[in-house]
């Protein structure tokens, strides 16, 4: 059985674009793989977190992941930072991949924008970091959205660095998954840009604890144009935010651009929108009042995590140890 692992940060809430992108294909898959889901909250503290909220949001994302139908018996669901081996491996990743493959990271430039100088040095090296999560445990499949798409190919440079440098075929290849037809959701206000929990303004974005009103109304003033929807998918190209509505509806509805158009196409966005948000609402409903259920009882979620620290670590504690034997550390101890 091929392994898979994934990861999501607990900086916010998490939103439709992580939902669609990555959590509705990890609950799916886990049919058929071994599963490995973290929340990544040494990835979160690249940028500063206020502790009491951080501390927070991690216990709510990983109620999230369960109320989305991640099986924490039949998988691992776990956090970043109670398994010690993902900053070991990191760091000797750290010392593995090149300041030149790290300076050309386009979501390292974005999220540092001007103030490069400034960025914190876990920013930059963020990448390594994800690599090390994911071959700590040997996974060869990583479920993601299309941003994540250059990170996977940098951890694939590395682990082949790795690999070459101590003669060895110790690491695997990784396949990254980027699945659905709304592996990058976007901005409701402004369909060039990405939706993201830690966008400022809260109406670009569909919180995934959202009420239905609240719901409603930030599809009723999502940004369109004034044409009607058309018949085919091609009549989308260059009206990124009809792309996105579509696209948003497709994987809800189960079926792809071709399939709404040919039930949706002619009509106005005033009645598409309506339909939208219908669908979106009865989605997510299920999922904020299972969140809600789990969150009462904090000590139920924090034993899961205990238990799937536990067998995540017995997992990758072997792999790291092994990794260090290669470089040549003496194991003292
Ligand atoms: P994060 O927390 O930003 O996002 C979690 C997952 O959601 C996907 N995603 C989206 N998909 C479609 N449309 C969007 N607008 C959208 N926004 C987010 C992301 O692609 C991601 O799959 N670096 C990762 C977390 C990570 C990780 C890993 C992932 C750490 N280690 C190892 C895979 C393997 C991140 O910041 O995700």
């Amino acid at each position: 059985m091929q392994r898979i692992f994934s990861g999501i940060q607990p900086t916010g809430v998490p939103t439709l674009g992580n939902y669609l992108g990555a959590l509705r294909n990890w609950v799916a898959l886990q049919d058929g793989h071994d599963c490995i889901y973290c929340v990544v909250d040494l990835h979160a503290i690249t940028e500063w977190q206020d502790p009491a909220g951080l501390t927070r949001q991690t216990r709510e994302m990983a109620a999230v992941l369960l109320a989305c139908g991640i099986d924490p018996h039949q998988h691992i669901v776990f956090l970043q930072s109670s398994v010690r081996a993902h900053a070991q491996l990191a760091w000797i990743f750290n010392c593995v991949a090149r300041i030149g493959w790290l300076n050309r990271m386009t979501q390292f430039k974005d999220k540092a924008g001007k103030n490069r100088e400034n960025a914190s040095a876990g920013l930059y090296v963020y990448p390594n970091l994800m690599a090390a999560d994911i071959l700590a445990y040997h996974a060869t499949r990583v479920p993601v959205g299309d941003d994540q798409r250059q990170h996977l190919e940098l951890a694939n440079d590395i682990a082949q660095k790795f690999n070459h440098d101590y003669g060895v075929e110790f690491f695997p290849n990784i396949e990254p998954l980027i699945l659905g037809p709304a592996a990058r959701v976007m901005s409701l206000r402004d369909g060039t840009k990405k939706m993201s929990k830690s966008d400022p303004s809260d109406q670009s974005r569909i919180n995934l604890n959202d009420d239905p009103d609240t719901i409603a109304l930030k599809i009723r003033r999502a940004k369109t144009d004034p044409e009607p929807l058309p018949f085919e998918p091609a009549g989308l190209e260059a009206r990124p935010e009809a792309r996105n509505l579509v696209g948003i509806y497709a994987a809800l509805a189960n079926t792809d651009q071709a399939g709404v158009l040919r039930e949706h196409g002619g009509k106005g966005f005033g009645a598409f929108k309506d339909a939208l948000a219908a669908l979106i609402i009865d989605s997510l409903r299920p999922i904020a009042a299972e969140t809600n259920r789990l969150l009462a009882d904090p000590a139920h979620v924090d034993a899961v995590l205990r238990d799937g620290a536990e067998r995540a670590a017995a997992i990758a504690d072997p792999i790291v140890a092994e990794t260090e034997r290669l470089v040549g550390f003496i194991r003292v101890g």
